[in-house]
């Protein structure tokens, strides 16, 4: 027993220094940088508020790329020169391992899909998302759940600030459920669990590729596994209850109806019976449309709103903008598709809020064949994050970054922009996200003066799939009064 230890004691230092050459070595002349000799940078992912600006640093010393290094795993590529995102993502469609693990919860849905499923589907289901004509007729939709934010927002005002971000997430899960799953009447207190218990998962989700627990048989001993298993089970009724309400929806209708407004669900279904797919294939797109439809747009609009109390000069003009447009200062616009186009300057600030405060701040990548990305040779398997925080944080792209600026995307949107990601497998929500964005935001401008929260705090800004703020998104409000 004693001779075990021993041999372990003297083995497993000489094990970790092999790997840390081994790491060294691959691809050397990519940069990596000073890390621990055995551990590498596994210490730098415990400390989760520093991991954003440890590796924004990074990219701005090593010019976009460099590798890093967590034993007994290959090292991994994170990159954020334009350039290189571009061929990255024009060439490789496959999603890195991290994915993997939400596979148990969206399966097969578009954004974990392999890539031969990945085609089939995406074909399928662009025109049922894309159109214009769906697009605006989802725009009543926005309003009235703007309307709904207005209330909430309304009844919590009191002297001191308020977290905005969970009321805006029950708002942009509504609007998901009603334009894209065309059912209306989900419980609001279920609501509320699915939004805690998928901030749970994508908590656990983010974590586990850099800790011990990607051993499926540590995991298992894990508390987060047990959490796991308790949030999938209220995330997973949410599919139930909407096809119980759209069986029931459809067989109230009349047959006048029953070919107009069809729902992106109604859509599915339809590929469904054509193509004989399985109820899986359903199941996975809903529950992907709604995480990646809703807390996406919802992190967005939480940060467009902070970023408008912090710069009160930037609000002014977003103001000026409402005022010009509809003659006066109004509070209950019901606004069309026509005058959200309208809304440029809006655009600017939408702009610049996803640049700060990208809502998905990284993608990971898979190398399937030797590949020269660059001036590098990169070796089949090889997984690539895309860090989207450091392309939008680095000043070679944006001068001054940490200033909000929305005039800088006044000539043109630059290439180093990457909020919806690039390429084939980009975001398929894209114009859904900044209409909504659009219409919850001019709305909640005309109705309040965004005020910097009191007391004043700091926004603890954590990467979990989604850019999320551990303090939450604190602003004030004071209701503006017609006549302004
Ligand atoms: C501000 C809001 C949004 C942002 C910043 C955003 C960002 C992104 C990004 C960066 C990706 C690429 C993910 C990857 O490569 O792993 C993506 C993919 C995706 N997004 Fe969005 N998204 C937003 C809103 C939406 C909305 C509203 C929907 C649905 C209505 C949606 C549905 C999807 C889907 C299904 C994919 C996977 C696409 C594919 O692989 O073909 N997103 N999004």
């Amino acid at each position: 027993m004693y001779f075990l230890l021993c041999v372990l004691i003297i083995m497993i230092p000489i094990w970790l220094l092999y790997l840390s050459i081994r790491c060294r070595l691959y691809i050397i002349n990519i940069p990596m940088p000073r890390c621990n000799l055995l551990f590498g940078h596994a210490f730098e992912f415990l400390d989760k508020k520093r991991i954003l600006s440890k590796f924004t640093e990074y990219c701005i010393e090593y010019g976009g790329i460099y590798k890093i290094y967590i034993p007994p795993k290959l090292p991994t590529l994170i990159i954020s020169d334009p350039e290189l995102i571009q061929q990255l993502t024009t060439t490789h469609l496959e999603k890195s391992l991290d994915y993997k693990v939400f596979k148990r919860w969206i399966g097969q849905g578009l954004l974990t899909a392999d890539v031969k499923v990945w085609k089939t589907n995406r074909r399928l289901i662009t025109p049922c998302f894309g159109r214009l004509s769906t697009l605006i007729s989802f725009v009543d939709i926005f309003e009235k759940n703007g309307n709904q934010l207005v209330n909430y927002l309304e009844n919590q005002m009191d002297n001191n600030s308020i977290d905005v971000f969970p009321l805006i997430k029950i708002i942009t899960l509504n609007s998901m459920c009603e334009t894209s799953m065309g059912v209306s009447k989900l419980n609001p207190d279920y609501m509320q669990t699915y939004c805690q218990s998928m901030q749970k998962l994508l908590k656990i989700y983010i974590n586990r590729p850099s800790s011990i627990k990607r051993y499926d048989f540590l995991y298992r001993l894990s508390n987060d596994y047990i959490e796991e298993e308790k949030a999938l089970k209220v995330v997973s009724e949410i599919f139930k209850m909407i096809m119980k309400e759209k069986i029931n929806n459809n067989a109230e209708k009349n047959v006048d109806e029953e070919n107009s407004n069809l729902s992106f669900l109604d859509m599915l279904l339809e590929i469904q019976t054509k193509y004989g797919l399985s109820k899986e294939y359903i199941r996975d797109e809903v529950n992907t449309f709604l995480l990646g439809g809703h807390d996406t747009t919802a992190t967005a609009i939480a940060f467009t709103l902070y970023s408008l109390a912090m710069n009160q000069h930037i609000q002014d003009k977003v103001l000026a903008e409402q005022i010009e447009l509809f003659g006066s200062f109004k509070e209950d616009l019901e606004v069309s598709h026509t005058e959200l186009k309208q809304m440029k300057y809006l655009d600017l600030v939408i702009k610049e809020s996803l640049r700060m405060f990208p809502p998905i701040p990284a993608i990971g990548r898979r190398i399937t064949s030797d590949f020269k990305l660059g001036d590098y040779d990169l070796p089949k398997n090889m997984n690539v994050t895309v860090f989207i925080y450091g392309c939008h944080h680095n000043p070679k792209y944006f001068p001054e970054p940490d200033k909000f600026i929305p005039e800088r995307f006044l000539d043109s949107t630059p290439s180093s922009f990457i909020p919806f990601s690039f390429g084939p497998r980009n975001c398929i929500g894209n114009k859904f996200a900044m209409l909504q964005m659009k219409s919850c935001i001019s709305k909640v401008v005309r109705y309040f003066k965004l005020l910097p929260p009191k007391p004043d705090y700091n926004m603890n800004l954590i990467i979990t799939a989604t850019l999320f703020s551990e303090n939450g998104i604190r602003l004030s409000l004071e209701k503006r009064v017609s006549s302004e």
